[in-house]
């Protein structure tokens, strides 16, 4: 196995073309002292083999995506500049592309305007849509579902809003009946609706979900942190797709480039529906936005300095792979969405698996059959290890039990959660790696201590 380092070649061109911009000035050299450096250098390539490979298809465990290499060297050659997107004194370019890789983002959910920008992640950028929601609706109780990610009730404790969990149906997906009814007992003032839940990749029915908000009137935000960006994909089962189909209705919405997006960590996005929500951020600020009268994001962003690098990473990768339903990026998703099919129906027809149903987006969850959960939750622990030890990199997921009973009426519940296997089948690689992550499953299931 090698690491792709035949881009590299081409940093040294692109800074060597950024240095023109700056050839007026005085020389100036920086002292470096590359024989010490390469020592710790060396050092720090030895302790960074302490990782599962991430980049390698036959890591299919966690959300974790290789960023992709234009978004690696242009996050690099920003490096020498290194801006901060606070304000355009501290990155006026990379400021400016970042406003462009936003409104192209906002575009694909069809927002011809906006309000938005990026943020360190899907944590920062939920916290500022239940921020605005929250400053719109003082002291009313924010709903997401069980299945949604903690971090909305954490947020919602941090901003001190009540916040309640709406139970899932058997998909775990939110169970609108169940939402309904708390929605009849007033004082809401937020539902969150999860496209693309982090453990199982369920799409929440939105269609279902905007007809209460006409009903009840709440303020609607979408976590797309990790689904959004399958509003691209042309494969989805109808139902997702109806999801999908009005997901540019909600009031506000984040998506992760970070995630989905082949981007370094540290870029999130948040979206706005109605850019005059921006008031609220208005703050007062003596040190910075001198330079220009243009809008600087730390005017309408809760943090304050913020990696320009991010932005110029997201606008090279955007540049290079547009973000069109019939484009190259789309197509990867499509086929990440093909591969979790594929080994769903394969583990769905292989007797020594219990499985749930077809995954939405490019989640799989599976279980080696027993009859009891307790024993399950033994043999998916046991069956994670060993297929680590084959090379093959999976994850584990606490499913609730009572998610579980309608769908594997056989198995006799022992305990409330039942541990599962997940498989987040997110590059596009994993579809033509199907072979052999099959194998490699079918080895280690030989091998399991039944
Ligand atoms: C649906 C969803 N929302 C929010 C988050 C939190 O995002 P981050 O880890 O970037 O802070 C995640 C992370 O997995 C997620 O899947």
């Amino acid at each position: 196995m090698k690491l792709e380092t035949n881009s590299l070649s081409l940093l040294t061109e692109a800074l060597e073309r950024m240095e023109h911009g700056f050839a007026h000035l005085p020389d100036f050299h920086p002292a470096t002292d590359t024989h010490s450096m390469r020592r710790v250098l060396l050092e720090v390539a030895e302790r960074m083999q302490d990782n599962y490979p991430y980049f390698h298809p036959l890591y299919a465990g966690q959300m974790l995506k290789p960023p992709h290499p234009i978004a690696r060297l242009a996050y690099m050659l920003s490096m020498w500049i290194n801006p901060n997107n606070h304000a355009l004194d501290g990155g006026r370019a990379s400021s400016q592309m970042e406003k462009e890789a936003v409104a192209e983002i906002a575009h694909m959910f069809g927002w011809e305007t906006h309000l938005g920008h990026l943020a360190a992640g899907g944590t920062m950028a939920n916290l500022e849509a239940l921020w605005v929601s929250g400053k719109l609706n003082p002291g009313k109780t924010i709903l997401a579902s069980t299945q949604a990610h903690y971090t909305h009730s954490r947020i919602s404790e941090v901003l001190q809003l009540p916040f309640e969990a709406i139970p899932c149906d058997h998909r775990a997906r939110m169970d609108i009946a169940a939402l309904e009814e708390r929605l009849r007992k007033g004082d809401v003032g937020t539902v969150v609706a999860t496209i693309g839940t982090t453990g199982t990749g369920a799409v929440d029915p939105l269609p279902e979900i905007l007809e209460l908000r006409d009903k009840y009137g709440f303020r609607l935000h979408a976590d797309a942190a990790y689904g959004g960006y399958f509003v691209l994909v042309d494969n989805l089962a109808a139902r997702t797709r109806a999801a999908y189909n009005r997901l540019g209705e909600v009031d506000s919405l984040v998506v992760d480039p970070h995630k989905h997006g082949l981007q370094p960590y540290g870029c999130g996005c948040i979206l706005f529906r109605d850019p005059s929500v921006g008031v609220l951020y208005k703050h007062d600020s003596p040190y910075t936005y001198f330079s220009s009268s243009k809008l600087h994001l730390g005017e309408i962003s809760l943090e304050c300095s913020r990696a320009g690098a991010s932005a110029v990473a997201l606008w090279a990768t955007q540049r290079l792979l547009p973000m069109t339903r019939e484009g190259e990026f789309a197509r990867g998703l499509a086929s990440c969405h093909e591969a979790a099919l594929r080994l769903y129906t394969q583990l769905h027809n292989d007797s020594r698996f219990l499985t749930m149903y077809h995954p939405e987006l490019d989640i799989v969850i599976f279980a080696p059959r027993a009859e009891k959960s307790s024993d399950i939750s033994r043999l998916s622990a046991e069956l994670f290890e060993v297929a680590a030890s084959h090379d093959l990199h999976l994850a584990l997921f606490s499913y609730p039990s009572v998610l579980l009973r309608d769908t594997w009426p056989q198995i006799a519940f022992d305990g409330d959660v039942v541990e599962c296997l997940r498989s987040c089948l997110m590059k596009p690689e994993h579809l033509e790696w199907n072979d052999q992550i099959w194998k490699l499953l079918m080895d280690s299931a030989d091998a399991l201590n039944r």
